[in-house]
């Protein structure tokens, strides 16, 4: 079969998803290609802290009556070091505040609105290919239930994640990637308890660092770093219980509800970047072209300005026929994903034991958080990035 639309939208992860529902409100068709099922992207459980500017964009695309009903307004966080805390009070230093709703259930979200509005989206494909991105007339092809298709287009967003295919059409020649790897993971649990605290808990210990995150009143989710060779199922939740309290500070250790996970896994931790972000006619959104360590809560919200650069460029295009906003895409993007890397970068060497740290190493991290706690212009710059930079 061969279908025509403006915009081939590759995966169907929030990046995807919000980008078709975007277009959709401004009269821009656009079919998105999903290779799993809805079932299967919705079982991922991923980060759920969204900056303001994430919250406007999924207002914008109409598809924020259960967040902004249900979400949970976070005005400062906590910062831990054994015993000791303090709070970076967001709403003082910047008067933002971040937002606690879980990726899952925006992606929730973003599935309904889009049937809702009978919007294209076919699962299962498979053998995705970018063809003529170079010239004026590309075209996606795939195959879904053994048949051979092909959609010819205006633009493609590579929307389809750190394994996806649309990064990879981008040939070796014009394509950079700069990556760091970092020698532990997250091991992470979600559970039915209420939140250990009313804010979130970045935690630096003796032991190796700690988040205490929730999802609601009632689900509450939390990290331990681990050794990359850890494996999940070798961690029984009063293992997990244990070590975790051992890494928070005492009091609220001794006052936490802990109870039987409902999920456990572990996430290794990268920083990655492509370079372009576009490539002719293919634009790369998100995990696709980017990935940050999970520490200062920036994956979704990175992937969510990536969507508002090209959302405004195509809205640009087709509304005044103007492509300044769509070749200043990559530029653009890329900017603000180097300054997340930045602050992601930080925060994960701040709060995180390396195994090969020296002495020197550590007195420095431990420094630095002193500083932290007692300079209210530290706290503004970790403040002012936490909440999401300008687009
Ligand atoms: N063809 C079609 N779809 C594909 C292909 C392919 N070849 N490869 C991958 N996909 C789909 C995946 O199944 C997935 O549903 O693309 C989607 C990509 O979704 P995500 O990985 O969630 O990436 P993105 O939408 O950019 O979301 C970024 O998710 O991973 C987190 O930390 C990240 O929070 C950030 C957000
Ligand atoms: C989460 O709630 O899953 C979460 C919160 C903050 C982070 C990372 C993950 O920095």
């Amino acid at each position: 079969m061969t279908m025509r639309t403006q915009v081939v939208i590759i995966g169907g992860g929030p990046s995807g998803l919000l980008l078709s529902q975007l277009l959709d409100r401004k009269g821009i068709d656009s079919i998105v290609l999903e290779r799993k099922t809805k079932e299967y992207v919705l079982s991922r459980i991923r980060a759920g802290v969204l900056e303001t500017g994430t919250v406007g964009l999924m207002r914008q695309a109409d598809v924020s009556e259960r967040m902004d009903k249900e979400c949970l307004l976070h005005d400062s966080t906590v910062i831990s070091h054994g015993d000791e805390q303090f709070s970076v009070n967001f709403k003082e230093l910047t008067g933002s505040h971040v937002v606690v709703y879980g990726q899952t259930e925006l992606t929730r979200d973003l599935y309904a609105a889009r049937e809702e509005m009978g919007g294209q989206l076919i699962y299962n494909v498979e053998n995705v290919t970018i063809n003529d991105a170079k010239t004026d007339k590309p075209y996606v092809t795939y195959d879904v239930d053994g048949s051979e298709n092909r959609i010819d287009c205006d633009y493609i967003a590579g929307c389809d994640g750190f394994h996806g295919v649309s990064r990879q059409a981008i040939p070796h020649s014009v394509r950079r990637e700069v990556e760091k790897v970092y020698p532990f993971g997250w091991l992470g649990i979600l559970s039915e308890t209420p939140p250990a605290h009313e804010e979130l808990i970045y935690a630096s210990s003796d032991r190796g660092f700690a988040l205490c995150s929730m999802r609601n009143a009632n689900l509450s989710r939390y990290y331990i770093q681990c050794s990359l060779t850890d494996n999940p199922d070798d961690w029984s939740d009063e293992a997990f219980w244990q070590e975790l309290k051992r890494r928070i500070p005492a009091d609220v250790a001794h006052n936490m509800t802990t109870g039987p996970s409902i999920e456990k896994s572990i996430a290794p931790l990268r920083s990655f970047v492509c370079e372009p972000m576009r490539w002719g006619r293919l634009f790369l959104c998100g995990d696709a072209a980017h990935i940050v360590p999970p520490t200062g809560a920036k994956g979704l919200n990175t992937a969510a300005s990536d969507i508002h650069y090209l959302y405004n460029g195509l809205v640009q295009f087709y509304q005044a026929g103007n492509s300044e906003g769509l070749d200043q895409y990559s530029e653009k993007a890329l900017a603000r994903v180097w300054k997340a890397e930045r602050f992601s970068w930080w925060m994960t060497n701040l709060l995180h034991r390396f195994p090969d740290q020296s002495e020197f190493d550590l007195k420095m991290q431990l420094a630095e958080i002193a500083f932290l706690k007692s300079n209210r212009e530290a706290q503004s710059v970790m403040a002012q990035n936490y909440v999401g930079l300008p687009y």
